[in-house]
């Protein structure tokens, strides 16, 4: 049965839907402790920044749920989830979410009020303290991504002043709805208020190489929710703004993020930034939907963010269900294919950094942030704390 819930989650128990798999087999691994949530984020069974934090947080507190901390003071305790929640840190290191999620949680854990508690109630105490925050990340990112969809719709209608006589299109790139978060999406949950709202014409989504997150994720998405919706290569969309922006109403470009910085500057998947190039060329707007998780604000610029590199089959392999010779597709039957000399070098970097001066708004559960008369994008109204 096809499902787009990346994560299914109670006390105890993890289920995780193999992203690999998609969109042919729908298939959930358990996962109960850091080392399968870290092999799971590593292999990309679950991608997307926030679904990345939420699996790892999640997975730990089902490891300490079901007795996977022996310590017994409370130091012991607090040191061996700090402990597995570094080690969890290296999985994959581009979205801030992760480390964000880890930040908060080891705070949880530190703040557990021990007055006269002994063991075992104040080991018991560490351990509720981090499960409780650990399910607050998966509740709160969904809250979030309703919010992103909310405020991105209202900023589109009025940028240009959709209606249903007049929607609006747009063009997406990756993969940021359900299946990258806990529900709804950020970019993609965005197009899906503005469909809500009778307001999309079309949606495009680009193929996005190597790792197709476009074909195989977005597409499954768009089409599950009946969204109109038309697939392109990565090269097509100069073509496509340049043949069908006036026709069709193509408005913006709207993306996800794996780390908006302070200046505003964004990484998010490999191409992002030549969309963002392409829609300065031709007038569409270009937007970055974001929760407040995905915000570095210890990181000035572009310049500071560690861009992961993949290994070479990701270009130079591709798997994907069987055809018959009749063009009927054989869910029940996947291969790997070589489509390159596999003696060829590779550079596979699976992320690029756009520039602020390129995105003209960035989308949070908070607010749209747009920059001011200095060029500059001013984070503090949604994120005075952290300011
Ligand atoms: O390599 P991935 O698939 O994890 O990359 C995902 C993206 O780049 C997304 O745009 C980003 O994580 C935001 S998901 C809401």
């Amino acid at each position: 049965m096809a499902s787009l819930q990346a994560i299914k989650y109670s006390r105890g128990k993890l289920l995780v839907l193999d992203q690999l798999r998609l969109p042919h087999e729908h298939h959930y691994d358990e996962v109960s402790t850091a080392e399968e949530a870290f092999e799971c984020i590593r292999s990309m069974r679950v991608r997307g920044a926030p679904a990345i934090a939420i699996v790892a947080a999640l997975a730990h507190a089902v490891e300490l749920q079901n007795g996977g901390c022996t310590a017994t003071t409370p130091e012991d305790t607090i040191a061996y989830i700090e402990s597995r929640l570094d080690y969890l840190k290296e999985s994959r290191p581009t979205a801030v979410d992760l480390s964000n999620a880890i930040a908060l949680l080891k705070l949880a854990a530190r703040a557990t009020k021990l007055e006269g508690l002994a063991y075992p109630e104040a080991k018991e105490a560490i351990l509720n303290s981090y499960i409780e925050a650990a399910e607050n990340i998966l509740a709160k990112d969904l809250e979030n991504n309703t919010s992103i969809g909310s405020y991105g719709a209202a900023w589109l209608q009025q940028q240009f002043n959709a209606t249903p006589d007049r929607p609006l299109s747009v063009l997406t790139h990756c993969n940021t709805g359900s299946l990258a978060t806990s529900g709804h999406g950020t970019a993609l949950g965005i197009i899906r208020s503005v469909h809500a709202q009778g307001l999309l014409k079309h949606a495009f989504c680009t193929e996005t190489r190597p790792y197709n997150q476009g074909s195989r994720l977005t597409s499954f998405e768009l089409v599950f929710e009946g969204i109109p919706a038309t697939l392109i290569t990565d090269s097509m969309a100069a073509a496509l703004f340049a043949q069908q922006r006036a026709r069709m109403n193509i408005g913006a470009v709207i993306v996800g993020a794996d780390r908006v910085v302070r200046n505003g500057d964004t990484a998010n998947k490999i191409g992002t930034y030549a969309l963002a190039v392409l829609a300065r060329h031709h007038g569409v707007k270009f937007v970055v939907a974001a929760p407040t998780t995905s915000i570095d604000l210890d990181t000035e610029n572009g310049d500071g963010i560690k861009i992961e590199e993949r290994k070479p089959e990701e270009l130079t392999q591709i798997s994907g269900a069987v055809v018959e010779p009749d063009g009927k597709v054989d869910t029940t039957r996947t291969a790997r294919v070589a489509i390159a000399d596999q003696r060829i070098a590779v550079w596979n970097p699976a992320f690029d950094v756009t520039p602020h001066t390129l995105i003209d708004a960035i989308v949070t559960e908070r607010g749209t942030v747009v920059k001011g008369a200095d060029g500059r994008f001013d984070f503090s109204q949604v994120l005075p704390e952290r300011w």
